[in-house]
């Protein structure tokens, strides 16, 4: 069987409030995913649908997106690994396609945040995360990787204005995405200064809830080969799962889900962290962006917050990450974020990220977390 690439992406605006129906913003992402391709919709031979379910009223959503994109009669199924809903269902085209099933997959994340209070979609965030043990007793998102921080700050020293340097980085490149929904320069004190959410995060230490969609078409080689003009190739696709209950955890200073997805991922492709030109990690929290530094093996356990002092994390440093301004400035659409992350890689490696290019990149990496770092996701892309 040949390799897989990734021959199109797309991706909505990612707002606070779109005004439009999930379908319609679907519509947006498929759009610009097939924008060049030397194929119609009528060669998509199935469709992978990824969000978080209880967003939005619509159950079943993969029928409904499926019609509104004219991909009947052709298979469509829902996966769902909350905030890495898309990563896997890139995982499961890539399988699909691997295994002579399918040729043309089309993977589409979405989630419309702003039907819910933002009081309900931290409930709902927080029964993402086991309903007996921890949901009941408060751990919701942004307590659970604020538990991560206190843990990494006192193993390590991290410190409050490190994490703060990372949102000062995000927001500078989110200034030059025009999808991205905070575009504006801010510096640390801003950061320090912004309002207590769960000691030690403040506002601006967290990514916010948005609407949004995104788009990855995938094929075969012989496929790949003849209509896409640049193929990205999969190199290397890991996964792993982690315990639901944050008392199951072994570490919590870092990621075990992430540590083992990137091992998959690196061995799949023969390659090592000292092999990636870019990368896309999970910034759900700036502290989330530090571990992700340490469980790629971009740097070593308790070294992470370095990086970001030294500036490494940025264009030209050592690996530059989060270059589209990540989910601290994009906004996070749960379902969504995965097919947004491999879309700036992709652009990356086809030399189309204008402003936001690094030079000369061939091999990049997407780091992709499902809840409290219950679902890892490692995908390795190569021009
Ligand atoms: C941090 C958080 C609790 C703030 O929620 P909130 O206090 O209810 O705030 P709101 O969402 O009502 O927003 C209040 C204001 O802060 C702004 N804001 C919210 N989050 C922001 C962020 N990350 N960066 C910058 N501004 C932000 C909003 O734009 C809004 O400003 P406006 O009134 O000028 O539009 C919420 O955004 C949150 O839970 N974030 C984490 C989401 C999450 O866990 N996702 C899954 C992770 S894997």
């Amino acid at each position: 069987m040949g390799d897989v690439a990734v021959i199109g992406t797309g991706q909505s605006v990612f707002s606070r409030k779109c005004g439009v129906s999930v379908r319609e913003l679907c519509f947006e992402a498929f759009q610009e995913a097939m924008e060049g391709l030397d194929i119609t919709k009528d060669n998509i031979d199935a469709s992978i649908i990824g969000s978080a379910p209880e967003y939005d009223k619509q159950r079943t959503p993969s029928g409904l997106i499926s019609e509104y994109l004219e991909l009947t009669p052709k298979p469509t199924f829902y996966v769902e690994s909350v905030c890495s809903s898309s990563s896997t269902g890139l995982r499961v085209a890539w399988s699909l396609i691997k295994a002579g099933l399918h040729k043309v997959v089309a993977v589409i994340g979405f989630q419309k945040m702003s039907e819910l209070t933002s009081r309900e979609a931290a409930e709902r965030m927080g029964r993402g995360g086991d309903i007996i043990w921890d949901s009941p007793l408060g751990i919701t998102m942004p307590a659970g990787y604020a538990m991560y921080a206190r843990a990494h700050m006192a193993k390590y020293g991290t410190t409050e204005e490190q994490l703060a340097k990372v949102r000062v980085k995000s927001a500078h490149y989110g200034i030059s995405n025009p999808k991205a929904y905070y575009r504006k320069e801010l510096s640390v004190e801003d950061v320090l200064g912004s309002q207590v959410i769960t000691s030690p995060l403040k506002l601006f230490d967290c990514c916010a809830n948005a609407d949004g969609s995104s788009c990855i078409i995938v094929a075969s080689e012989d496929i790949a080969t003849r209509v896409a003009k640049i193929p990205i190739w999969i190199a290397g696709v890991g996964a792993a799962t982690d315990t639901m209950t944050m008392a199951g955890r072994k570490s919590l200073t870092n990621l075990s889900c992430a540590v083992e997805a990137a091992k998959q991922a690196y061995g799949m492709a023969g390659l090592g962290p000292e092999d990636i030109d870019v990368a896309e990690v999970h910034d759900c929290f700036t502290i989330s962006e530090i571990m992700a530094y340490e469980d790629l093996g971009f740097a070593e356990f308790g070294e992470g917050a370095r990086l970001i002092d030294e500036e490494q994390t940025y264009i030209g440093g050592k690996i530059p990450v989060n270059v589209d301004g990540g989910l601290l400035s994009k906004g996070h659409p749960i379902g969504a974020t995965g097919g947004s992350q491999i879309r700036t890689i992709v652009r990356q490696l086809r030399g189309e990220a204008s402003e936001a290019q690094v030079k000369d990149a061939r091999i990049g990496l997407v780091h992709n977390i499902g809840g409290i770092g219950q679902y890892g996701n490692v995908t390795i892309l190569r021009r």
